[in-house]
C-alpha cells in the first residue's frame, strides 16, 4: 500500500530523518460513530503501527509521537485508565515485532506519574528493544514541553550549585543536552492530524525550524499513505533556517 508514493519519495531523495507527530482526533472519530472516546483511542493504535511501518519503509530514522500530555491527566479518570491500559496492551502486543523490525522504543516524559504496571511495561519495552538500529520510536507520555524546559533549567541549576558547571557554560547546547530528546537531532517535519493548527505544548524548543504539515484526517483513519503524502510535501519545501537562499 502506498508503493507509488514510496517510489516518488525515493526518487526525490532523502526522507526527513526525524518526524514528529501530534496524534489528534481520536475523540472526534469515536463521536462520529456514537462510540465512547476510549474506542477512538483503541482505533488509534492501528494508525501507530501504520506510521511506524511507513517510517521504516521510507527510511525515517526517528519518529516522535505525542501519546499523552501532562494536561491529559485532567481528563476523566475512566479515559485516563483506558489510555494507560492501551499503553500496556500496545507494549505487550508490539514488543516482539518492534524488536524484530529494528525499532528502539524510548518513552519521554514524567514517568513518575505513571501507575506501576504502565511504568513496568515502559521499562520492559525500552530494555527489550534497546539494540534496535533502524528506527528510534519516541513515545511522549506524561509529556509537556514547558515541563521539559523547566526540568532542564532545574538540572542545570543543580550542576551550577554543585560547582560542576559554571554559569557562563549555560548556553543553547547545555539546555539541549538536558532535554528528553538530547540523543536526537530536532524534528525535520511535524505532522498534526485532525486539522488543528497549534503545537499544544509539544517540543517547543525542538520545533524552532521544523516544517509543519497539518492534515484534516482524524488519527484513527491515518495510514502510511498519509505519512508518505506528508513526506512528499516536505521534500518540496525549501528550508532556510533563517538564512536566505544563495
Ligand atoms: C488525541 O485525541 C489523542 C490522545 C490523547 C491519545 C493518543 C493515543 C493513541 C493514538 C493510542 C495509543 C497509542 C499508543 C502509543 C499506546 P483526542 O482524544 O484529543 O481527540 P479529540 O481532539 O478528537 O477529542
Amino acid at each position: 500500500m502506498g508503493d507509488d508514493l514510496l517510489s516518488q519519495i525515493r526518487l526525490n531523495g532523502a526522507a526527513p530523518r526525524h518526524v514528529a507527530v501530534i496524534m489528534d482526533g481520536n475523540g472526534r472519530w469515536a463521536r462520529e460513530r456514537s462510540l465512547p472516546r476510549p474506542l477512538g483511542h483503541r482505533a488509534g493504535m492501528k494508525a501507530v503501527r501504520e506510521v511506524v511501518e511507513g517510517g521504516l519503509e521510507a527510511g525515517v530514522e526517528v519518529l516522535t509521537l505525542f501519546a499523552f500530555s501532562e494536561e491529559n491527566w485532567q481528563r476523566p479518570a475512566t479515559e485516563i485508565s483506558a489510555l494507560m491500559q492501551l499503553l500496556e496492551e500496545y507494549i505487550a502486543r508490539e514488543v516482539a515485532e518492534l524488536k524484530d523490525q529494528g525499532v528502539a522504543v524510548h518513552v519521554l516524559g514524567d514517568r513518575t506519574r505513571l501507575a506501576p504496571g504502565a511504568r513496568a511495561a515502559v521499562e520492559r519495552i525500552e530494555r527489550e528493544t534497546r539494540d534496535g538500529a533502524r528506527l528510534a520510536l519516541n513515545l511522549c507520555i506524561s509529556y509537556s514541553s514547558r515541563g521539559e524546559l523547566a526540568r532542564a533549567a532545574r538540572l542545570l541549576a543543580e550542576e551550577v550549585l554543585k560547582g560542576v558547571k559554571r554559569l557562563e557554560d549555560i548556553d543553547e547546547d547545555a539546555i539541549r543536552a538536558k532535554l528528553y530528546t538530547a540523543p536526537w537531532s530536532d524534528p525535520d517535519l511535524l505532522i498534526r492530524t485532525s486539522g488543528e493548527c497549534r503545537l499544544s505544548n509539544f517540543l517547543l524548543w525542538q520545533l524552532a525550524y521544523t516544517e509543519l504539515y497539518i492534515t484534516p484526517v482524524l488519527w484513527p483513519d491515518v495510514t502510511r499513505r498519509d505519512l508518505f503524502q506528508a513526506i512528499l510535501d516536505y521534500q518540496g519545501r525549501e528550508r532556510r533556517f533563517g538564512r536566505i537562499t544563495a
